[in-house]
C-alpha cells in the first residue's frame, strides 16, 4: 500500500552545474584594415578554392598558411585578440603572474558558398580563438556549430538523438549551440571542445575567418612549475 505523497515546499528547481566557457566580444574592424586583410588572404589562398575535398572550406593550416600572426597586414588585430584571450583566462581564474600564453598557430579559413569545415577539436592547443571578417549575425553564410563534450542530461546514453523519443526537447538537452559570424565577432574557447562549420548558404557571401590556437606554459623564470603546467618552452630540451 502505498502512503500519501509527502508535501513539498516549493517546486522542484534545476540548477545548471559546469558551464563551458565561450568567450565572445565584437571589435571593431577598420574598414581599410580590413580591405588589405582581404586582399592579402586571397592572395594566399592563391587559386586553390578548397582543402582536398571541394566541400571543405580553404584552411592555412592545410595549405602553409599557418603563421598569420607574422604578417604585418593583421599584427595589429593579432594583439588584440591576444589582448582578449588573456583577459578570459583571468576571468577563469588563472593567475597572470604565473601563467604564459604562447600563440602557437593563426591561420585563415575561407568558406565559399556550399562549403563546411568538418566536426573537430584541436588537441595541439589549450585555448582556441576565432575571429571573422565578415558575417552579418544572420548564420547565412555559415555558424560555428558547438557540441558538448557529453550529453549527460539524457541520462540513458544516446536518447537526446531523438528517433520518435521517448525523450523530447528540453532547454536541459540542447544537443549542439550555434553561433552566427559578425564581421568583427571574436570568440574564444577551449581547444578541447568539438567544433564545426555548417554549410555557407549565403549565394555570394565569402565567409572569412582567422583561426588561432594558444598554448599554455609555465613562466620562464619559473623555478618551480605547477604539477600539469609544461615548463616554459625554453626549457625544453631537444633530443
Ligand atoms: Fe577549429
Amino acid at each position: 500500500m502505498t502512503g500519501s505523497p509527502s508535501p513539498s515546499i516549493g517546486a522542484l528547481a534545476i540548477q545548471p552545474l559546469f558551464p563551458v566557457a565561450l568567450g565572445q566580444v565584437q571589435l571593431a574592424l577598420d574598414p581599410l584594415e580590413l580591405a588589405i586583410q582581404l586582399q592579402a588572404l586571397y592572395g594566399l589562398r592563391g587559386t586553390a578554392l578548397s582543402n582536398p575535398d571541394p566541400d571543405c572550406a580553404w584552411t592555412g593550416d592545410l595549405n602553409r598558411v599557418w603563421q598569420l600572426h607574422l604578417h604585418p597586414a593583421f599584427a595589429p588585430l593579432i594583439d588584440t585578440v591576444s589582448g582578449h584571450a588573456q583577459a578570459y583566462l583571468g576571468q577563469l581564474g588563472f593567475d597572470p603572474s604565473r601563467v604564459v600564453l604562447h600563440l602557437q598557430r593563426c591561420w585563415p579559413v575561407l568558406c565559399e558558398p556550399g562549403q563546411v569545415v568538418g566536426r573537430h577539436h584541436h588537441p595541439n592547443a589549450h585555448l582556441s580563438a576565432v575571429v571573422y571578417l565578415s558575417g552579418d549575425g544572420s548564420g547565412d553564410c555559415g555558424c560555428l556549430r558547438f557540441w558538448p563534450d557529453r550529453q549527460v542530461n539524457e541520462l540513458v546514453p544516446g536518447l537526446a538523438v531523438g528517433h520518435g523519443g521517448p525523450l523530447g526537447s528540453s532547454g536541459w538537452l540542447q544537443p549542439w549551440m550555434d553561433v552566427a559570424p559578425r564581421a568583427g565577432l571574436l570568440l574564444l574557447f577551449p581547444a578541447s571542445l568539438d567544433h564545426a562549420v555548417l554549410a555557407n548558404e549565403a549565394a555570394d557571401v565569402l565567409r572569412v575567418s582567422i583561426s588561432l590556437d594558444f598554448v599554455l606554459t609555465a613562466r620562464a623564470d619559473d623555478p618551480d612549475p605547477p604539477e600539469y603546467l609544461a615548463p616554459h618552452p625554453c626549457q625544453w630540451q631537444q633530443r
